[in-house]
């Protein structure tokens, strides 16, 4: 077996630590600590001692705030040194290590841990002295200035707790010119090198700040920076695997074909612009969770930020496991959770989607560009060919109005294409003659009945059909310039959808069809008035079940008799702009391959096909590790940015 240079840990610890993500979940934090306002965990600084030095080796932290890397390493069985400005946090690290060496005891006598109260640019000062790791996390700006972030106003409202960490002007924290900080902070580390021996890693904790509604890419500049001086080796960040599908403007796309500048459904309802895709290796653990009603589950990184509302599991006294009533849940609020916290019974959301974009015409060449060579007038394009069957013709725009809504949900339900034509299936008299009304108005073309339905015998409106909804059964859709019309113009195309092909009884209303992408278009524009289905999944078709209080609002939208009272209970609860839909089940499995990520304008969230996550741009403001809660707190991402001294 080859000899490990970097540590002691057993193949397995090591793969362990070896992902791009990690969930570190801190207990909580000693009253004495609070005094600093951003701390990071002791335990998180061993797992990274451990990692990147062996037992007897030393550690330096140039910014040691109350010491916990230097308290991390005599747990670690490691030596340790720390630097820090501010006298106060170096006599409170001095008292600390005390404190636990005393509870260490004997094992830890042999072991260094010293703090030096000077500035970290002059840190040379500590030659001779040579360090096998450093660990530091530096002030993120002078963001503890900024008013606002949750955290720190309640740290104003208690006297004995710093809201900054000092008045110094040395003090990194103190320098309020971007620009100036990054320069003085990449002198510091670069500056540490000659103490760094060969080889050696420096991990830098640090996050990317927003300020006055800007971005300030600390963690990336930092990176780029000190790229210069060390090589930088590994940072962390969490993601989702390809073929998992999101909401975009064009209906759902897979994750790993969303490009920068499509607009993707957001937890503000809205559509927003994408502005970065991301895409890494990632092998470990992924976390799949399935929520009720829509039959599909979702795959991510643990560490992946999901919108939850968590519910808190209860007992019958017979034993039974029950949840609590959702309006008491939701009183706690709505958070963002990695992903491997929640739990069956907690609940995610979709969004109601709210963009509204409406298209008054349609250019035929955006689904037909080939018309641009056919002969036009004003406006018609004209196919060549001989005698009245050859010729065909498309008017240049099509206007989206009742007319070619209706059209559109009696074709998507009961029509076809072929070659020689368009059929639409439908026995009765009165929706016949409509159907021939509705071709001679959109398309002036002639169309016949026979027993079973109506033909028109144009290739072109029948290719132009094809083209727009989807070739054959099985392919069949709904356009994106439909998907967000203003709903009373959807509502045509539902109504005529549903007296096609749905079933709308006192208990029922429900729309089967053989395509997966229709079912989810009508998923999301029967959303859109807040009707959600419950989507059955059979081998050869897909079902959409209106339930409770969807089904009320479906009957109310297609006119039939209201349901009877008593079938009112909902798998799901609307609030606003959101639908929270309890979890049903979690499970997680190993995964090797490219996983992806977004980052999107405004809202920093996205949709899948099952509910809303975070997405990677982390730009809230301030608040340092949060106090005593979890490493990860739920919606700041910290960067561990690993280098090595190479030369
Ligand atoms: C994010 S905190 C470090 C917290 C530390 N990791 C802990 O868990 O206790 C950054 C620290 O850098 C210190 N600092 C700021 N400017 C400094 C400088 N020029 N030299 C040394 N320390 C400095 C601050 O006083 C603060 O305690």
């Amino acid at each position: 077996m080859t000899k490990n240079k970097l540590n002691d840990l057993d193949p397995k610890t090591w793969l362990k630590f070896q992902k791009s993500w990690f969930i570190h979940n801190p207990p909580k934090r000693k009253k004495d600590t609070l005094v600093h306002p951003a701390k990071y965990p002791e335990t998180l600084a061993q797992e990274f001692i451990e990692f990147f030095t062996k037992a007897g080796e030393t550690v330096l932290d140039p910014m040691a705030g109350i010491g916990s890397t230097l308290i991390a390493a005599l747990r670690a069985g490691r030596s340790s040194y720390g630097i820090e400005l501010n006298p106060k946090y170096a006599e409170i690290a001095k008292q600390l290590i005390e404190e636990e060496r005393a509870v260490l005891g004997q094992r830890v006598e042999s072991l260094k841990s010293e703090i030096v109260n000077i500035d970290a640019a002059k840190a040379l000062e500590l030659q001779p002295l040579t360090v096998d790791y450093m660990l530091t996390s530096p002030p993120y700006w002078d963001m503890l200035h900024a008013r606002g972030a949750g955290n720190q106003k309640k740290r104003r409202d208690t006297e004995e707790l710093d809201v900054v960490y000092s008045e110094d002007p040395h003090d990194l924290g103190n320098i309020h010119d971007y620009e100036a900080f990054l320069e003085k902070l990449v002198k510091i580390y670069a500056g540490l090198k000659p103490l760094l021996r060969d080889k050696a890693y420096l991990t830098i904790i640090v996050k990317n700040v927003k300020k006055g509604g800007k971005i300030y890419p600390l963690a990336w500049d930092l990176a780029r920076e000190l790229g210069k001086t060390y090589t930088l080796k590994d940072e962390k960040i969490w993601c989702l695997p390809p073929g998992q599908n999101i909401w975009t403007q064009a209906g759902l796309k897979p994750i790993e074909n969303v490009e920068t500048g499509d607009k993707v459904l957001t937890h503000l309802a809205t559509l927003e612009n994408v502005t970065k895709t991301m895409r890494r290796h990632y092998s470990g653990r992924l976390v799949t969770i399935k929520p009720s009603l829509l039959g599909r589950s979702i795959s991510l990184t643990p560490e992946h930020e999901i919108l939850t509302i968590s519910r808190k599991k209860m007992f019958h006294k017979n034993g039974k496991k029950f949840y609590e009533n959702f309006n008491r849940s939701e009183k706690r609020g709505s958070e963002w959770k990695p992903a491997k916290e929640l739990t069956v019974g907690d609940v995610v959301a979709l969004p109601i989607p709210k963009s509204t974009i409406d298209l008054v015409e349609l250019d035929v060449r955006t689904y037909m560009p080939e018309v641009t060579q056919w002969l036009q007038d004003e406006n018609w394009y004209y196919t060549h060919g001989r005698g009245k069957q050859g010729r065909g013709k498309l008017p240049k725009t099509i206007t989206i109005n009742k007319d070619f809504l209706r059209f559109a949900g009696w074709y998507l339900s009961e029509g076809s294409g072929t070659v020689s034509g368009v059929y639409i299936a439908n026995k009765s008299s009165d929706v016949q003659k409509e159907i021939v009304t509705l071709f001679r108005s959109i398309f002036d073309v002639n169309a016949a009945i026979d027993s079973k339905g109506v033909w028109c015998r144009s290739r072109s409106v029948a290719n132009f059909l094809i083209r727009v909804f989807g070739k054959g059964a099985k392919q069949k859709r709904i356009p994106d310039f439909i998907l967000h019309l203003p709903k009373e113009k959807q509502n045509h195309l539902i109504q005529s959808l549903w007296a096609g092909d749905g079933h709308v009884r006192q208990n029922q209303v429900q729309y089967k069809t053989i395509s997966e992408e229709l079912a989810l278009g009508i998923f999301y524009i029967t959303a859109r008035i807040g009707a959600i289905p419950y989507i059955q999944r059979n081998p050869k078709w897909f079902g959409l079940n209106y339930r409770g209080q969807s089904m009320i609002k479906m009957q109310e939208l297609l006119e039939a008799a209201p349901m009877k009272k008593g079938f009112l209970r909902d798998q799901h609860w609307a609030r606003d702009e959101l639908i929270w839909l309890p979890i049903r089940e979690i499970w997680s499995s190993h995964y090797d391959g490219t996983v992806y990520n977004l980052e999107v304008e405004k809202a920093n969230s996205y949709v899948t096909e099952g509910f809303i996550v975070h997405n990677c741009q982390d730009n809230q403001s301030i608040a340092p590790f949060g106090l005593g809660s979890a490493w990860v707190s739920n919606t700041f991402h910290h960067y561990c940015l690993q280098f090595r001294k190479d030369e």
